[in-house]
């Protein structure tokens, strides 16, 4: 295997795909009509994810030239050596393992890495999480006062936020009863402070959640929660006028997850209250890791353990699967037709499954994150365009916002949809099951997209002939639909790896490194060198730039 990035513009298989494009004329209503298997003939298996292909913008000479591509950057070896934990992560140095913190117990043969036994400290580690977990919800672990915790706030940023918030919502119906869990990520006093104000310190426990345990936001708000914690213990008669009592209050009331102990210890939690993981698991990897504890809490170990098995369902399928069948691989691939060749700027996430809510948002993470980059991972540019913007929201509110632009405007927007068979709240409005009004909309948009509706169909409707152009749908907007039964810890795993994978494989085709993330530094950077301008230090503010000084001039003539 080549570990330098293969340039795929210059490959045979980027001449045929752009050969091509120049001929390729979408017409899915054809298609449909020519084959009538279409349908099914694209319509695959990923686990228990029923992944629809067939309104996607492709021929058969399409995936025969993509399956090419993906065999010229050598993706298979790509993956292999992503799953055998080789540092694949070039900028950092780092081996990309997330997919061994799903490998089932006594896996063969046992994934040894950089002289680590992988398999044995994944498990030891969650046997830790869910021993905790188990102790929170039976009551064995009670707060300072005595009392049993009916809130968990994880507090945390970026991976060590979105992952949890998101599966958290997703998963909502398996949530134990008596336990809430709040999500605290902003450094806006806003965040921490409507997140906290209606709860009892005594049955509150923080998780402090930050694989670095530097982050700025998560760092403050920690520190907040600890003053709230001492203040609201306080204003209840808890004595907190000594540092034994408040560390014991942090004890009983503060538990971290990290891969730096030392740090977690410095803040004053124990590191025996401390889940750890590893520098291989990005941030935006790591909902299975222990920075899914709050999770772990909230659905129960057996669930968790139904979650990591959903991961690894997919995780399988991917390293062994053909690229003719291959999801990831598939949907990676016409990523990058659609990126690359048509054009296309955006990418829509549109789930039709309210829990689901915040899934497009944690996509954003794990996919601009990952491939938003100019240079490959040995530096030299990138030859072609990388990373669309993803985006989404819930269907139907949607429909009812942005899906204008998308059946109608100038721009392609390839579109995944995603729904389940059984809702978990099963209504009936009159003689309407209302979840099947709702899945109806969820078949009629790809519907609208693939096939539009022509000039002589709005017509024959009785259409005002000067009105016929706005009614027009254009048709051949690609979308992919992916269903499952239910939405079960197992099936959001599947659904969490398959985009990983999907993501992987658009950065090895653009050969950059899909696991670093250096964009976000100059940002943090700076704003430590403009804090003192903010807090009114006229030397730092006379530095700064005339569009920042005046904004921070705004600023402090308007802060009471
Ligand atoms: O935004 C940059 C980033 O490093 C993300 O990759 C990460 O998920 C987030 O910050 C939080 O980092 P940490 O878990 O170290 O607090």
């Amino acid at each position: 295997m080549s570990t330098e990035p293969i340039d795929a513009t210059s490959s045979p298989a980027w001449a045929a795909l752009r050969t091509h494009k120049e001929s390729f004329a979408p017409n899915l209503r054809q298609w449909f009509a020519n084959d009538p298997q279409r349908g099914t003939k694209y319509t695959l298996r990923a686990g228990d994810l029923h992944v629809d292909l067939s309104k996607n913008l492709f021929t058969e000479e399409t995936l025969a030239l993509l399956s090419k591509l993906a065999d010229h950057v050598q993706l298979q070896d790509r993956i292999d050596a992503m799953f055998s934990g080789e540092h694949i992560n070039v900028t950092e140095d780092r081996a990309v393992l997330h997919t061994a913190l799903r490998r089932p117990q006594n896996a063969m043969p046992e994934l040894v890495v950089d002289g680590q036994n992988v398999d044995v400290d994944v498990h030891a580690e969650l046997e830790k999480v869910y021993d905790f977990a188990r102790r929170v919800s039976d009551g064995q672990w009670r707060g300072v006062t005595g009392e049993k915790i009916s809130t968990i706030v994880n507090i945390g940023i970026g991976g060590s936020d979105l992952g949890p918030v998101m599966a958290y919502e997703a998963l909502k119906p398996y949530v134990r009863s008596g336990l809430e869990v709040r999500f605290v990520s902003n450094i806006d006093p806003t965040d921490v402070g409507e997140t906290l104000c209606d709860l009892d310190p005594r049955t509150t426990l923080f998780i402090i959640a930050s694989k670095t345990f530097t982050t700025l936001e998560t760092l403050t708000n920690a520190r907040l929660a600890r003053r709230w914690l001492w203040d609201g213990l306080a204003d209840r008669d808890v004595a907190m006028t000594d540092d034994d009592a408040r560390r014991q209050a942090v004890a009983r009331h503060f538990v971290a997850v990290s891969t730096a102990l030392d740090k977690v210890a410095d803040f004053g939690i124990d590191p025996d209250n401390a889940f750890g993981f590893w520098d291989w698991v990005g941030g935006r990897y790591s909902v299975d890791s222990a920075i899914g504890t709050s999770l772990a809490v909230a659905i129960g170990p057996e669930r968790f353990a139904e979650f990591l098995a959903g991961f690894h369902a997919i995780d399988e399928h991917f390293r062994s699967t053909p690229w003719k069948e291959n999801v990831p691989a598939l949907m990676g691939l016409l990523n990058v037709w659609y990126t690359n060749f048509l054009d296309a700027h955006t990418h829509a996430v549109l789930p039709y499954a309210q829990y689901l809510h915040r899934f497009p948002a944690y996509l954003q993470q794990l996919t601009m994150e990952s491939n938003g980059k100019s240079v490959r991972w040995n530096g030299s540019p990138v030859t072609g365009e990388t990373g669309e913007v993803w985006w989404g929201e819930p269907g139907t509110n949607g429909q009812h916002a942005f899906y204008q632009l998308i059946h109608q405007g100038t721009r392609l927007v390839p579109v995944d949809f995603i729904a389940v068979a059984n809702p978990e709240h099963d209504l009936v409005d009159g003689d309407h099951d209302v979840h099947e009004l709702f899945l109806a909309n969820f078949f009629a948009q790809s519907k609208a997209l693939a096939f539009g509706k022509t000039a002589d169909e709005v017509r024959a409707e009785g259409t005002a002939e000067d009105i016929v152009p706005a009614r027009v749908f254009s048709g051949n907007r690609p979308s992919t639909s992916i269903m499952a039964a239910d939405l079960s810890p197992s099936t959001l795993g599947q659904l969490i790896a398959l985009y990983e994978h999907i993501t992987f494989v658009q950065g090895i085709v653009w050969g950059i490194d899909s696991f670093d993330q250096w964009g976000v530094e100059l940002g943090k950077q700076l704003a430590l060198e403009v804090a003192p301008a903010v807090a009114g230090d006229q030397a730092a503010l006379a530095e700064q730039d005339s569009s920042t000084r005046s904004l921070i001039e705004f600023y402090r003539e308007n802060r009471r």
